[in-house]
């Protein structure tokens, strides 16, 4: 806290020298079209509306790549995940880190010209599924637009960094969240939003850029009325009779919490619809229905919100198989003849290549292993479901698990060489009817609410266990061709979670690494041929740009999202580090500073006093509630306190105060009163007691102290 208000008085001396410049971000809707013959820029989230992740710059490429070397580097005083694609217009990069802080640098020399931050209510994370994080900025005539973690949409002077307006784009009773960028198309500012493990019902809005006056509200599942009165009204009739029961008192679902692309030719709108509430369709929708349109791309118009088509990847969905992750517009030429694709790899496992004109399906095969469906049916464009695909007749241990083959990380896609590059994993997950002390579910308000049985997907808490399925995770870079549908090469990581991706017309691929290493690879082959230590995870996606003939490649560093904070067990040593802005050029000579070294000690551990029954209480108590932040089993990843080692477990009345009354509301834990009283608190704390002791003898018998 100390470092951020020293921090500020310094923003606020930089803010007013950087208001005299004449850089303008004077983005509009013909310079985003004409991005590919404006190379050295980066103006919106996929840098062209097509969102291909493709820079067209090639000084940096096979031949000089082992040149690059650090440009300019800023290490962030926030230390949660960091997701943010930075833009770049007019030499000035504009960037986000956790909790929706927006800032403007010098994109040639790193000097910070303005920071903002939208103080979002630290209490609103518990709102967040996948942590506070913010995937980056739109710009547009003169603006930079943000959706603030707490539902807000903001826009700010591209010069200044100053507020012009705010609007709130959510109900804040309800826990919806943004993290996704904003799109802007003629005008109109597009933001989604989050929530559906916590209970809501997702669209997506258009804004006016000048004023933030809402045009239109596009909802992706129906409501308990049959009209809204908003542009998808004519949608919810088909939507409608495709669910039962009352799903709209939990929301439903289908938050638009990422991706969008754009087509100025067709004037086509696309959108990716996440997950159902709960995920369990046998609970969302009793007796079953496609459930319209979670897990579907829409097409709409931009300009009313009008429906146009869907095409749904997961009918049904009962798996937290999202259609939110990257879509990617390209023209491809299949059987010799020129086909207007639409490219999506969501956490299905599938990936689809789709007709952008009108939603059909031309070809879809796995990119990982599955094990739900055994294909997609060609001529219906249905999945074909495995038997107990449901788990309705008892647990299935299924490929891929909630996190997706692949999450939010944007793939990129060359043109050069027809391949779609996709940061892929295998993270298998074991759904299960709810049961024992989940059984009987029941809607809480603001808690997850998933219909999946949460103990049974607990991590292990032994060594052998926790080796087994960290074993079984895996991470890997594929290179995809869309055409074929098989894989032209692939390179392999040390686990799941790597970062976005960037292909560039100097033949190669960059991507982070959970490790820590930022690598180019050639885009042909996937031979590496240069790396970097960033001594942090990355998740972000690189992007490259150029200003006075030199090629940048930047990338936001830094660990965090949804897998970090659930399975810090199944987290690399080498993710923890600081949260930072690194960008290269060839031939740099900048150095990052010492790496930091982190220590951590248990305190001194009082005696478990807990009754075995207590501790089984208090377990199931965490894995339901405290887990999907302080992470499965208690083994935390590095951004939230790993409670093994929590001074706060030690003292009954100091672990009521955090957890039941709220102490530290202010820092992002809020009390969980409304779900737990202080008897299961104390359960928890057993449970948590008897971890750490564990844990320390068995640290203590595999070093001995000399
Ligand atoms: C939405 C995320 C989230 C959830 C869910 C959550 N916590 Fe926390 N918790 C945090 C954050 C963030 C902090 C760090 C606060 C700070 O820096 O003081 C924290 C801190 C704590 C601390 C203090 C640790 C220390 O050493 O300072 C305790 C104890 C704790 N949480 C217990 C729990 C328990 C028990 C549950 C479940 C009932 C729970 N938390 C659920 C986010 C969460």
């Amino acid at each position: 806290m100390k470092r951020i208000s020293a921090l500020a008085v310094t923003l606020a001396a930089v803010a007013m020298l950087a208001g005299c410049g004449e850089k303008t971000a004077d983005i509009d809707g013909a310079r985003i079209a004409a991005a590919d013959k404006n190379a050295g820029e980066w103006v919106t989230h996929g840098r062209t509306y097509g969102e291909q992740r493709f820079s067209p710059l090639d000084k940096v490429n096979v031949a000089s790549a082992g040149q690059l070397g650090l440009s300019w580097s800023f290490d962030l005083p926030e230390d949660r995940g960091v997701e943010a694609t930075p833009l770049v217009a007019d030499g000035v990069m504009y960037t986000t880190s956790s909790w929706s802080i927006v800032r403007a640098f010098d994109a040639k020399t790193g000097k910070l010209l303005w920071e903002f931050d939208p103080q979002v209510p630290r209490k609103t994370g518990v709102k967040a599924c996948c942590d506070s994080v913010n995937r980056g900025v739109a710009l547009w005539e003169g603006r930079v637009y943000v959706g603030a973690l707490d539902g807000r949409l903001i826009a700010l002077d591209a010069k200044t960094g100053k507020q012009v307006w705010s609007t709130v784009t959510v109900d804040q009773s309800k826990p919806y969240t943004i993290t996704g960028a904003p799109r802007v198309i003629k005008g109109k500012v597009l933001i989604g939003n989050g929530g559906a493990e916590f209970g809501v019902r997702g669209y997506l809005s258009a804004y006016d850029a000048r004023n933030g006056k809402m045009l239109w509200r596009f909802y992706t599942v129906p409501g308990e009325q049959t009209t809204d009165g908003a542009a998808s009204d004519a949608a919810m009739k088909i939507a409608r009779p495709t669910w039962n029961g009352e799903f709209w008192k939990v929301g439903g679902g289908g938050t638009v919490w990422d991706s969008m692309a754009y087509d100025p030719d067709l004037d086509l709108l696309y959108i990716g619809v996440g997950n159902g509430t709960p995920w369990n369709r046998d609970i969302r929708s009793p007796g079953g229905g496609d459930n319209l349109f979670l897990s579907s791309v829409v097409a709409l118009k931009p300009d009313t919100g009008a429906y146009v088509w869907h095409y749904q990847t997961t009918p049904g969905e009962s798996w937290d198989y999202t259609a939110t992750q990257h879509i990617i517009l390209a023209d491809l030429t299949i059987a010799g003849k020129p086909v207007k694709a639409l490219m999506q790899a969501p956490k299905n496992g599938f990936f689809y290549v789709i007709d952008r004109t009108n939603g059909k399906l031309i070809s879809a095969n796995n990119y990982v292993p599955v094990s739900w469906a055994t294909g997609i049916d060609p001529a219906s464009g249905r999945p074909v479901e495995t038997p107990n695909a449901r788990y309705g007749s008892g647990p299935a241990l299924a490929m891929p698990g909630p996190l997706g083959g692949h999450n939010w990380q944007p793939m990129a896609f060359s043109p050069k060489t027809g391949l779609v590059y996709i940061p892929a994993q295998e993270i298998p997950f074991p759904y299960m009817q709810p049961g024992g002390a989940n059984a009987n579910f029941r809607y809480e308000p603001g808690a997850w609410n998933i219909g999946v049985d949460s103990l049974i997907a607990a991590m292990p808490d032994d060594q052998a266990g926790i080796k087994a399925v960290r074993a079984s995770l895996k991470g890997r870079l594929i290179a995809w061709d869309p055409l074929t549908q098989t894989e032209k090469w692939s390179v392999k990581h040390s686990g799941p979670w790597n970062g976005g991706v960037l292909a560039t017309a100097g033949g190669l691929v960059f991507q982070g690494s959970a490790t820590g290493e930022l690598a180019a690879y050639d885009a042909a082959t996937g031979k590496k041929v240069w790396s970097f230590d960033a001594q942090t995870g990355i998740v972000a996606p690189p992007i490259s740009y150029e200003i006075d003939g030199e090629q940048y490649i930047a990338v936001m560093a830094g660990w965090g999202g949804g897998f970090a904070l659930t399975i810090g067990a199944g987290a690399d040593p080498r993710s923890d580090g600081p949260r930072r802005v690194l960008v290269f050029k060839l031939g740099g000579k900048s150095k990052l500073p010492a790496r930091p070294v982190s220590t951590r000690d248990f305190p001194a551990l009082p005696a478990v006093t807990g009754s075995p029954a207590q501790i089984a209480a208090g377990k199931t108590t965490f894995a339901t509630y405290c887990g999907v932040c302080h992470g499965s089993s208690a083994v935390s990843d590095f951004s939230i306190p790993d409670l093994r080692y929590s001074p706060v477990i030690t003292d009954a009345a100091v672990f009521k105060g955090v957890v039941i009354d709220g102490d530290r509301v202010e820092n992002g834990m809020v009390s969980f009163s409304r779900f737990i009283d202080a008897a299961k608190a104390e359960a928890v704390r057993q449970y948590l007691l008897s971890l750490a002791h564990g844990e320390r003898d068995r640290l203590a018998a595999a070093k001995p102290r000399k």
